[in-house]
């Protein structure tokens, strides 16, 4: 498809991220194909970007939503996920948190530790109802990915070890307002190697196994999110394997699959739009100014993490440059020694595989408006946020402004 990005650029004003629909429907149908024979649900981890048409979209695909908030709840039911198909995870919930998504009736209440269990109970015995809960289960398996983006290793703050997932479950199945229907386990983000899930998914089989045994029936197998996309040259882990391993190590239990992925979902379906401000050159370096900052993407400053960026429709000999933001610390740059023909004021620069973790993770550091975020769809360009104002910024505190 020809798409006129500088077209885009005058429309709608930079920066501006832009998402690929198509391309978010073309993952959706290829995972979920992958799982055919299988009863499974794709529960869209809704943190990766939480754009509500981003959500809605994977909704009418029949996509359920994995939130880390009640936000995100609210989020995925005002893009019309059904509630049936929501899950509510995170390692510290507050009350009323808890409270709204038992009101809500979603699907599940995935629970990170015992304390967190018995609030759980607590509040829905107040509201005279019968939480279903899933329980996190940390297998302790190194996921070989950045150390940040870990989580199913015992350093790791989130699920419970075996023990105590057992424990928990004896617990949750005596209760009058818990109903332990589910197991969940999530090792990390951005895994590019299946042995880690195929050893979990054998550990977690285990215990539903040996729950079983003792009249615990789960019904509800979540793998987590974590499937690797491709950032530069990576291999990554392919769906049909992915899925297959997952079926595999479950066969024998009559259970749905769920799994969460986010980046899989969206990250190579979106790019960055930034403009050039200026060049500046020192004795040793090349800096690319661009009008977008850290703030509006902070993987790079906050991981290290690879973008491939190019300057779009712009010839000439490529030298290094770093690529860096208007913020006012070293951190903000979008790469570095990248090669970049001589660029021009107004050049647009493109930052690829921005659509995971990139305005999901924006902030307004340095009192910047958030961007843009515009949708691509059977070759139509639309809005679906609008570039952020000084007013939207200073909303919430004006009213209490005394000078
Ligand atoms: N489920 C749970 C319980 C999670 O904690 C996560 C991500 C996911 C699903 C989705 O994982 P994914 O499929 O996207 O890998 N900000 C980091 C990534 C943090 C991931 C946190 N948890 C980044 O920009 O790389």
């Amino acid at each position: 498809m020809d798409i006129n990005y500088q077209a885009l650029a005058d429309k709608y004003g930079t920066p501006f991220y832009l998402y690929d629909f198509d391309h978010i429907q073309n993952r959706y149908t290829t995972l979920k194909d992958a799982f055919a024979g299988k009863k499974s649900l794709i529960n869209y981890a809704v943190k990766a970007n939480s754009n509500l048409s981003v959500i809605a979209h994977l909704a009418k695909l029949g996509a359920g939503a994995d939130c880390v908030s009640i936000g995100e709840v609210q989020r995925a039911l005002d893009a019309g996920v059904d509630k049936y198909k929501i899950i509510f995870s995170g390692v510290g919930k507050r009350d009323d948190e808890i409270r709204a998504a038992l009101e809500y009736d979603i699907l599940l209440l995935n629970l990170e530790s015992e304390a967190e269990m018995k609030r759980v109970e607590m509040v829905a015995k107040e509201l005279g109802k019968e939480a279903r809960i899933s329980i996190r289960v940390n297998p302790n398996i190194d996921p070989q990915t950045h150390p940040y983006i870990s989580t199913g290793l015992h350093e790791n703050k989130f699920g419970v070890e075996i023990d105590m997932a057992k424990r928990m479950y004896i617990y949750a199945n005596k209760s009058e307002y818990l109903n332990p229907v589910g197991i969940h386990f999530h090792i990390g983000s951005q895994l590019t190697n299946l042995e880690p899930i195929r050893e979990s998914c054998g550990i977690v089989a285990d215990l539903v196994r040996s729950l079983r045994a003792i009249k615990i029936d789960i019904k509800f197998f979540d793998v987590g999110g974590g499937i690797g996309v491709v950032y530069d040259d990576e291999v990554t882990i392919d769906a049909t394997a992915y899925t297959q391993i997952i079926a595999n190590e479950t066969k024998d239990l009559d259970v749905t699959l769920l799994c969460e992925p986010g980046r899989y979902m969206v990250a190579n379906a979106g790019a960055f739009f930034t403009r050039v401000l200026y060049e500046k050159n020192n004795e040793s370096k090349r800096f690319v100014i661009v009008d977008g900052g850290m703030n509006d993407l902070i993987r790079p400053s906050l991981y290290d993490a690879y973008h491939r960026i190019e300057a779009v429709m712009v010839e000439g000999e490529k030298t290094p440059a770093d690529v860096v933001g208007p913020v006012c610390e070293s951190g903000d740059f979008f790469g570095k020694n990248v090669p970049l023909p001589p660029l021009q004021h107004n050049d647009l620069v493109v930052v690829h595989s921005a659509g995971a973790y990139g305005f999901s993770m924006a902030s307004n550091y340095n009192t910047r408006a958030k961007s843009a975020e515009v949708a691509l769809q059977d070759g139509k360009d639309r809005l679906i946020r609008a570039r952020e104002t000084y007013e939207d910024q200073i909303r919430l505190e004006l009213p209490y402004l005394q000078k």
